[in-house]
């Protein structure tokens, strides 16, 4: 059995929402076919609807997130054969016969063991030659790209997030690399990776799924090696946590201006029901986990553009220990766009 699209650790996802989603939607009683999800992260809730026969707009800001959804979630073809075969001579190879490369030059010691550093860096670098060599077509490359996301994932010294590593030397894991479990799907899928507020304008859907990090924390820094993996331009890497350069990954919804471009957002979508996922982390009490837009915000700005029922339902909430949110609420915020 290979990995499902929801099989990793990434901060915010809904596969645990997932019913309340759409028990929201039929309790709404909306009609639909096309759905949008501009800040998919995972991409678990556009698969959801995939999988239902919905047509899919699916995006996020980061390339490691898009290169999951061209693997997972698109119609191109791909021959199943040849990448059983490459996954299978990735996982005989003999680490002790690989070169030092960029991966195991920047990333032993701290977030992989040296071996597993190194496997991560020549498999990377194969799918790349592969790629310009033009052994493998675009979508194996991304669905190669993307087992290596997901198995290097489970092995990293980490809590699950890059921010840091964990304080100890990492171990050994003799890295295998996992396959995916690919599904066909009867409906379309549009993929994008870019800025939402952008991409809002250019596209129409009957409904508008809209979940953006409502705090200080920045993606780009939690995810920045897989991130860096993905894109393969082996930057320099700074400081101990050897994050690369991100400026035009970091998101404007994790600034002071957060509120004046979600309203931004609100306002260009054409959508015929915007639903808006939001949690109450604004009580907590790390200040990178206050949330920019407040509820108010939220009923102010979504108010201009329909009529609004707001839907709750009660949610587990970890935040690395810092914050014990007993009453932690899982909000969604439909919007009847106004005709
Ligand atoms: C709360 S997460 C979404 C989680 C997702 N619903 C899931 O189930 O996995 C927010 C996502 O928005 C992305 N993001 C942040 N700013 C963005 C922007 N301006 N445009 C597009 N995506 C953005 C982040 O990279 C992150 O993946």
């Amino acid at each position: 059995m290979g990995l499902n699209i929801e099989n990793r650790r990434y901060i915010g996802n809904k596969s645990k929402l997932l019913k309340f989603i759409d028990d929201t939607i039929k309790k709404e009683n909306i009609d639909f076919y096309t759905f949008g999800d501009v800040f998919s992260g995972t991409g678990v809730v556009a698969e959801y609807f995939l999988n239902k026969g919905k047509e899919i707009y699916v995006n996020d800001l980061l390339f490691s997130n898009f290169v999951i959804y061209k693997a997972l979630l698109s119609n191109e073809k791909y021959e199943e054969e040849k990448i059983i075969k490459i996954i299978d001579d990735y996982n005989k190879i003999d680490v002790e016969k690989i070169h030092d490369n960029y991966f195991s030059d920047n990333f032993s010691g701290n977030y992989y063991h040296y071996k597993d550093a190194k496997k991560i860096g020549y498999v990377r670098e194969d799918i790349e030659n592969r790629y310009l060599n033009k052994e493998i077509n675009e979508r194996e490359y991304y669905i190669l790209i993307s087992c290596l996301l997901y198995s290097m994932d489970k092995i990293s010294n980490t809590v699950g997030h890059y921010e840091s590593f964990l304080n100890k030397e990492p171990e050994y894991k003799n890295l295998q690399i996992s396959n995916l479990n690919i599904k066909l799907y009867n409906s379309n899928s549009h993929i994008y990776n870019e800025d939402a507020n952008s991409l809002v304008r250019k596209i129409k859907v009957d409904v508008m799924y809209i979940d953006p990090p409502y705090n200080a924390r920045q993606y780009a820094n939690f995810y920045h090696l897989l991130e860096n993996v993905a894109q393969w331009k082996k930057p320099k890497v700074y400081n101990k946590a050897k994050k690369m350069e991100r400026k035009n990954i970091m998101s404007e919804y994790c600034k002071a201006n957060a509120k004046a471009v979600f309203s931004d957002l609100i306002e260009n979508i054409n959508a015929k029901y915007i639903i808006v996922s939001y949690n109450n982390t604004y009580e907590a009490k790390s200040t990178s986990s206050v949330n920019s837009i407040t509820y108010q915000d939220m009923l102010q700005i979504l108010e201009k553009k329909g009529k609004i029922n707001v839907y709750e339902t009660d949610y587990k909430f970890f935040n690395s220990g810092k914050t014990n949110l007993d009453k932690h609420k899982e909000r969604l915020f439909v919007c009847k766009v106004r005709e």
